[in-house]
Parts: structure tokens; C-alpha cells; sequence
């Protein structure tokens, strides 16, 4: 059987000044004493990774961009792309985040390209995914998420090192939480479709449930099989909350 490692990344969002970084290094911290089979992703607003690159050096602690673009360099106003994110000591990109799907129009295609050029750098995609409350309401859940699974995966993602994120946009920063009925289904259903499409590799991607992720619930959360994680947006903004979170892994 395969033994895949938790993950529990945190994404900032737009949120956080240079005073955060005391956050970085308080989980930089602590991270030694959590256990091995716990992983660890901050994601900081693009300005800070760098400075956090430089706090969580030498410690069990990966930082990550919340995005980035298709291209490795060029004409593109205000992007940032893979390579650069990697030249800053970026190991994780989020890619196709609800809110950058609503936010900045991406669709599938654009977010397997973001995946693609996420592994040509040598990133690790978190590649997003989740239905929207009317899309639950009308019974189209796994309709939706089959969907996003194979247009927002590149083609060549056999060989990739890769992790998917469900995150139900109706739970996002909303304090609601699916039942744990509702994400063993989905999480089961993408490991179902993983191995349809990539064979037994669907066993080592890691599949996160995100969405209100909280101290309180994450223990819950955590147990769930096929759940190999959580991204966490509000509660990542303390380390101690965030600590709090990867504690909770059933080791
Ligand atoms: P939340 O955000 O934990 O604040 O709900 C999760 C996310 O958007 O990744």
C-alpha cells in the first residue's frame, strides 16, 4: 500500500505585510517536532516569498505562490512566472484557486497550462477544484468535479509529481464545511478517476480537502479517507491555528 505523506498548506491569500514573517518563522519553528509524515506549505503573497524562503531555511517548512503564469518570461505585465517563483526558493504553486477562476476569468485550459508550466520549472501544482452551491444544489457535484479533474490536469500528468485540492467554493471563507459524507464521496471519486486516467501513479497524488479548515474541525477532516491534507486559507494567517491544524493528522 501506498503511504503518501499529509500536506497542510496555507494559503494567505492578499493578505500579510513584512510583520507576518514572524508567522513564517514561528511555524519554521515548531516544524521539527511534528511528525514526519507531516508536510508542511505556506504561501505567501508573491512580495514576501522570498523573505520567507529565507526564514524557513533549514526547517521542515515549504513555501509556495499562490499562482503564476504560463510563460517563463516575456511581455505579461504583472505576472510572475514558474522559473522565477523556483529562483526564489518556491517549491508549491496553487494553480486555478476559485477565486482566480471567478477573479481573473481562468478556465480549465488555462489552469492545466499553469500546471504544466508549474512542472516545467520544477514546481509541485496544487492544482484547484470544487463546485459552486447551485451546481451542489442541483446534484451536478461529481458531474462538475469530473469535469475539472480532466480539463484542469495536463495531458502529460502521468508523470507528474502533482496534488489536487476539492475545495467547494460555498465553503471557502464561508465557516461551512461539507459533511464528512460529502467529501469521502468526492475525495474516493477523484482517486477513482485519477486511476482511470494514470493507473496505479493515482496513488501517490495527494488529494487535499480545502474550505473552512479550522483548528476545530481539521482532526474530522483529516480522517477522512483519500483526504491526504487540507488547504487552509483564513487559519493559516496564525501559526498557531496553523499548527494546530497539522497536529491534527491521524498518525
Ligand atoms: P478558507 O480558505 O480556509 O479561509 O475557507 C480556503 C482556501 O480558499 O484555500
Amino acid at each position: 500500500m501506498t503511504v503518501r505523506n499529509f500536506l497542510i498548506a496555507g494559503n494567505w491569500k492578499m493578505h500579510g505585510q513584512r510583520a507576518a514573517l514572524a508567522q513564517v518563522r514561528a511555524v519554521a519553528d515548531a516544524a521539527a517536532a511534528l511528525p514526519d509524515r507531516v508536510e508542511l506549505s505556506l504561501h505567501p503573497p508573491f512580495g514576501l516569498i522570498y523573505a520567507a524562503v529565507e526564514a524557513a531555511a533549514g526547517a521542515r517548512l515549504a513555501i509556495g505562490a499562490q499562482d503564476c503564469h504560463i510563460q517563463p518570461k516575456g511581455a505579461h505585465t504583472g505576472d510572475i512566472s514558474a522559473e522565477m517563483l523556483v529562483d526564489l526558493g518556491a517549491r508549491y504553486v496553487i494553480v486555478g484557486h476559485s477565486e482566480r477562476r471567478a477573479g481573473h476569468g481562468e478556465t480549465d485550459a488555462v489552469v492545466a497550462a499553469k500546471a504544466s508550466a508549474a512542472r516545467r520549472a520544477g514546481l509541485v501544482p496544487i492544482i484547484c477544484i470544487g463546485e459552486t452551491l447551485d451546481e451542489r444544489d442541483a446534484g451536478r457535484t461529481l458531474d462538475i468535479i469530473g469535469g475539472q479533474l480532466r480539463a484542469s490536469t495536463p495531458d502529460d500528468v502521468a508523470a507528474a509529481d502533482f496534488v489536487i485540492a476539492y475545495e467547494p467554493v460555498w465553503a471557502i471563507g464561508s465557516g461551512r464545511t461539507p459533511t464528512e459524507g460529502q467529501v469521502a464521496e468526492v475525495h474516493a471519486f477523484l482517486r477513482e478517476g485519477l486511476r482511470a486516467r494514470i493507473g496505479s501513479g493515482a496513488e501517490r497524488v495527494r488529494l487535499l480537502y480545502g474550505g473552512s479548515v479550522k483548528p476545530a474541525n481539521a482532526a474530522a477532516l483529516l480522517a477522512i479517507g483519500n483526504v491526504d491534507g487540507a488547504l487552509v486559507g483564513g487559519a493559516s494567517l496564525e501559526a498557531a491555528d496553523f499548527l494546530a491544524i497539522a497536529r491534527a493528522a491521524p498518525i
